[in-house]
C-alpha cells in the first residue's frame, strides 16, 4: 500500500467553488442492489473512491461484468450466473461488503460472505443484518469466519432493522434488498431514514420494485415483482459537502459549494447557525464565510435526521476553535474518538470521558506531524491543518482515498496550500 503523506501549510483563505461528488454511502448499496436485476444497469455520479473499487472487485468476483464507461458512470452487467462467495481478502477491506448478502439470497438462494470484523472506530456487529435475513426465510449461520445463508426462496415477513442503539443503516438496506426479491409483503420496522437508504429505495423502484414508507421508520415492500435493469443518478455526498462547509467555516472567504443538497444537511446547518457562522443558499449552491465561531454547544450524534456520527470528528475541529466549552456525545459509535489525541497534538484542548468529548476552545492550532486513523478522523486532521499555524503533515492518508474524491485537488482549486507527497 502506498504510504503517501499530505502536507498542509495553514492559514490563508479558501475562495472559489468546490463541486460535491456523488455519495459514497449511496453508491455502495446501489451497486449491490444492481445484482437483483438480470441485465445491465448504468449508475451515474459514482465517486471514484477506493471503497467503490472494493465493491466493484467484490461484484466482479461474484460474476458481474462491467466497469466505468465515463468518469463517474458505472455499467454493471448482472445477467450471468452469480457465484455466491465473497471472500475474506475482499470483504476485510470494507464493511459495506455485507450488503451483497440480501441480493445474493434473492438471486440464487445462497450467500457465503466473510464476516467483516471490527474496525478502528469500535466494534461493528452484524447481528441485525442476520436476524432480518432470518426473518425473511433464510437459514443463517456463522462458521469459520464466514456468514453462510441459505433459503429455498425468500418470503416476506416482519423484520426489525434497529436495536437499543437505534436503527442500523446497513441492516435496513440489506432487508430492503432481500425483501425486494422475496415473495410477499415485508414490513421493516425501526428502519433507518438516511438519505442514502432513500436513494437505494428509489433505485430499486426505478428497477420496478414496490416500496412504501421510505424515509420513515416503517418501510413496506411488496416483493417478487419482476425487476429490470435501469439507469440512475445517485445523490450528492452530504458528508463530503459537510466537510467542505466546515472548511469554509474555518477558513472560507465566499467559499461556494456546488451541487450540495441543503435538506440533507439540516442538522449541520443548525449547528453552524448556533456557532454564528453565516451560510447562505444561492441558486444550486451554498456559500460560507469564516468567522469567529461561538462555542458552548452541546451536540449528540444520532441516526438521521440527527447529527451524523460521520461529521463528529470534523465539527470537533470547529468547536476546538470556538469560544467557550462545548460537548459532543457520540451515541452511535461510542469509541469513535481516535482523532482527539491527534487534534490535541495540534494544540486543541479536548478531553474524552466515556462517550463524550469535552472541548475547550483555544485561540489557535499549531501545525505538527499527525497520523490518520480512519476516514472521518483523517478529514478532521485536514481541516485542522488548513487553519493551524505552520505545517501539518498527515500520514496514513489512504483512509482519505476511501471516501473523498480528489480531496487534495479540490482544496487546491480554492487556494489551500495542500499537497500530496508520494512515498
Ligand atoms: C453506515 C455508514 C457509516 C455511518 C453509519 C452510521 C455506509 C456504507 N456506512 O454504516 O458511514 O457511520 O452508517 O451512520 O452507509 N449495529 C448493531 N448491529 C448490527 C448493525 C449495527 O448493533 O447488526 C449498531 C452499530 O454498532 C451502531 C449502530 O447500529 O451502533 C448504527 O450502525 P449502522 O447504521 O449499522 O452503520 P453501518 O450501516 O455499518
Amino acid at each position: 500500500m502506498a504510504m503517501d503523506k499530505i502536507e498542509i501549510r495553514g492559514g490563508g483563505d479558501l475562495h472559489g467553488t468546490i463541486r460535491v461528488s456523488g455519495a459514497k454511502n449511496a453508491a455502495l448499496p446501489i451497486m449491490a442492489a444492481a445484482l437483483l436485476a438480470r441485465g445491465c444497469s448504468l449508475i451515474e455520479n459514482i465517486p471514484r473512491l477506493r471503497d467503490v473499487e472494493t465493491m466493484l472487485g467484490i461484484l466482479r468476483r461474484l460474476g458481474v461484468k462491467g466497469g466505468f464507461v465515463g468518469p463517474n458512470s458505472l455499467e454493471l452487467d448482472c445477467a450471468g450466473r452469480l457465484d455466491p462467495v465473497a471472500p475474506y481478502d475482499l470483504v476485510r477491506k470494507m464493511r459495506a461488503s455485507v450488503l451483497v448478502l440480501g441480493p445474493l439470497l434473492a438471486r440464487g438462494g445462497r450467500a457465503v460472505v466473510s464476516l467483516p470484523g471490527g474496525c478502528v472506530i469500535g466494534p461493528r456487529p452484524v447481528g441485525l443484518h442476520l436476524s432480518c435475513l432470518h426473518g425473511l426465510g433464510a437459514d443463517v449461520k456463522v462458521s469459520h469466519g464466514y456468514i453462510e445463508a441459505e433459503t429455498p426462496g425468500l418470503s416476506g415477513g416482519e423484520v426489525q432493522a434497529g436495536g437499543p442503539g437505534g436503527p442500523s443503516v446497513g441492516a435496513t438496506i440489506n432487508s430492503l434488498l432481500a425483501a425486494t426479491g422475496a415473495e410477499g409483503t415485508t414490513t421493516i420496522r425501526q428502519a433507518a431514514r438516511e438519505p442514502e437508504v432513500v436513494d437505494t429505495a428509489f433505485f430499486l423502484q426505478a428497477m420496478g420494485a414496490r416500496i412504501e414508507g421510505v424515509g420513515s421508520e416503517t418501510i413496506v415492500v411488496e416483493g417478487g415483482h419482476p425487476l429490470s435493469p435501469t439507469q440512475y443518478r445517485i445523490i450528492p455526498d452530504r458528508i463530503e459537502a459537510g466537510t467542505y462547509l466546515l472548511a469554509g467555516a474555518l477558513a472560507g472567504r465566499d467559499l461556494r459549494l456546488e451541487g450540495a443538497e441543503p435538506p440533507h444537511l439540516t442538522s449541520l446547518l443548525s449547528v453552524l447557525e448556533k456557532t454564528g457562522i453565516p451560510v447562505t443558499q444561492q441558486g444550486g449552491g451554498l456559500q460560507v464565510n469564516a468567522g469567529p465561531p461561538q462555542g458552548g454547544l452541546t451536540i449528540s450524534t444520532a441516526a438521521y435526521p440527527g447529527f451524523p456520527t460521520d461529521m463528529q470528528a470534523q465539527v470537533t475541529v470547529l468547536l476546538s476553535l470556538a469560544a467557550g466549552e462545548s460537548r459532543i456525545e457520540e451515541t452511535v459509535f461510542p469509541d469513535r474518538f481516535m482523532h482527539v489525541p491527534e487534534l490535541n497534538r495540534l494544540g486543541a484542548d479536548i478531553l474524552v470521558k466515556k462517550a463524550n468529548a469535552i472541548i475547550r476552545g483555544v485561540p489557535g492550532l499549531a501545525g505538527a506531524p499527525v497520523m490518520a486513523s480512519d476516514l472521518r478522523a483523517s478529514a478532521a486532521l485536514v481541516l485542522a491543518g488548513l487553519v493551524a499555524e505552520g505545517t501539518t503533515t498527515i500520514r496514513r492518508i489512504y483512509h482519505l482515498d476511501r471516501g473523498y474524491e480528489r480531496m487534495v485537488e479540490k482544496l487546491q482549486t480554492v487556494g489551500a496550500r495542500i499537497k500530496r507527497i508520494k512515498d
